[in-house]
């Protein structure tokens, strides 16, 4: 019987470099068992690591509650969030409702806080001015830029909008639930807010209220989504899963010369998981001058761009495909006219023959398959590819838990609006 996640190396294993892979196929037991008895690198933030089998029905149904509110008072939910904050409920959403396109649900999601481009936030009021609004800001900090502006944006046209009672009906703040600016702020002004776990960072954080509430508002069945990462929460746990032969294949490439992995899809409702994915293996391993550089290609799209550089140019990649083995039936019978191949089978030959095409090309290809389309199998790959993030920063020996390097732009912008206040103090 298949499994939710397929893995097939052969098209990888004659590149690595056969004393790492034996080495790092050594060190596995250990890392493995340091990572479920908590006590290898970043172990306070293993929150997400037995969080699914964790989730309790009554929690489930509070998040449908509240999403239900936000549903039958709007017709437009603001979700403001960057980074882990963002990407996994987006990632689920888009996916989702490629499948279920009849789903009556009469809210439009505007996710905003992503950019500081003032045209967006314009564009976004001026969408909203005659839509009945709901809100979500989600920041585990409190104290992200992006997400800070926005949400004082959307404070005050809120306010030029609906009463203060009303907007404590239309606002919910998702943070930290010990301790922030948000926190205080929602506080102070009576908001509701919902817990981000303490021991769970923003990227590992898509089955906590950061991702299931929205996905919940949104009118996705998030049990599925949870049964999914639960039954993945079983199978990995096992020292012999698939998620620790991804990891080991992706750290067993000869350093000097693979230095990027592209992640590949032929289904653009994998866009936004594809950029969760980067996101995940980007901030957690690139660390202590190491880890593949993480990008993210969209088939057929990206055969007319990148395909000419992945055929012949520098063998400096690692292809991993992502392909969804079987789609719901009314997709998979739409025909070509007059011909019998269904328009399925043959993205499913343009999968083949670019993952032929570049392997001959020189280079290693790996291919991961999901079951379905179901959320249940989504649940079952964002689970998966945490635990092979996870392993891929044990192996290569940094916490894949902590983003020290993201401060390093931060204190630059801190040190600009300090010298304009200045400036400005001074005129
Ligand atoms: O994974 C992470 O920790 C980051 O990507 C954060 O999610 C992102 O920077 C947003 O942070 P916050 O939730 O504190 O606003």
């Amino acid at each position: 019987m298949r499994g939710w996640i397929e893995i097939d190396t052969a098209k990888v294993l004659s590149y690595v470099d056969s004393r790492q892979f034996t080495e790092n196929q050594k060190r596995i037991p250990e890392l493995h068992q340091q990572l479920h008895s908590k006590t290898g690198l970043g172990n306070d933030f293993l929150g997400w690591l037995d969080l699914p089998a964790s989730i309790t029905p009554n929690a489930i149904s509070i998040l449908e509650d509240l999403a239900q509110d936000f549903r039958s008072s709007s017709s437009s939910f603001v979700h403001l969030g960057i980074g882990g904050s963002y990407l996994g409920a987006r990632s689920a959403i888009e996916f989702y409702q490629t499948y279920q396109p009849a789903i009556s649900n009469p809210l439009i999601i505007h996710f905003a806080g992503i950019d500081l481009s003032p045209a967006s936030i314009y564009n976004l009021f001026k969408y909203l001015d005659d839509k009945d609004i709901c809100l979500n800001v989600i920041s585990k900090s409190g104290s992200t830029l992006e997400t800070s502006v926005a949400f004082d944006l959307c404070l005050q046209y809120m306010k030029k909008r609906y009463i203060s009672q009303d907007l404590k009906k239309r606002i919910i703040i998702t943070t930290d639930p010990c301790q922030g600016a948000l926190l205080q702020f929602a506080q102070e002004s009576g908001f509701r807010t919902l817990p981000i776990n303490t021991d769970i960072g923003g990227r590992y954080s898509v089955l906590t209220a950061v991702g299931l509430f929205p996905m919940a508002v949104m009118g996705l069945p998030i049990h599925s989504l949870i049964k999914g990462a639960t039954q993945a929460q079983h199978d990995l746990s096992n020292v012999t899963n698939s998620a620790n032969t991804y990891a080991l294949l992706r750290q067993s490439l000869p350093v000097k010369q693979f230095m990027i992995e592209a992640f590949a899809t032929f289904e653009p409702s994998l866009r936004y998981f594809t950029e969760w994915w980067k996101q995940l293996f980007g901030e957690s391993l690139g660390k202590d001058y190491k880890g593949l550089f993480p990008v993210d290609i969209h088939y057929s799209t990206d055969l007319h761009a990148h395909g000419q550089y992945l055929q012949e140019g520098r063998r400096i990649l690692l292809e991993t495909f992502l392909t969804i083995d079987s789609l719901p039936k009314h997709l998979s019978a739409i025909r070509q006219s007059g011909k019998s191949t269904s328009l399925s089978m043959l993205n499913e030959q343009a999968m083949k023959a670019t993952m032929a095409a570049h392997s001959e090309g020189g280079l290693p290809c790996l291919s991961l398959s999901m079951k379905d389309t179901s959320l249940f199998a989504l649940g079952y790959l964002y689970y998966f590819m945490m635990k092979a993030c996870a392993m891929s920063g044990y192996l290569s020996g940094v916490n894949p838990f902590n983003q020290p390097g993201v401060e390093k732009y931060k204190a630059y912008m801190r040190q600009q609006t300090q010298t304009r206040k200045r400036i400005s103090s001074v005129q």
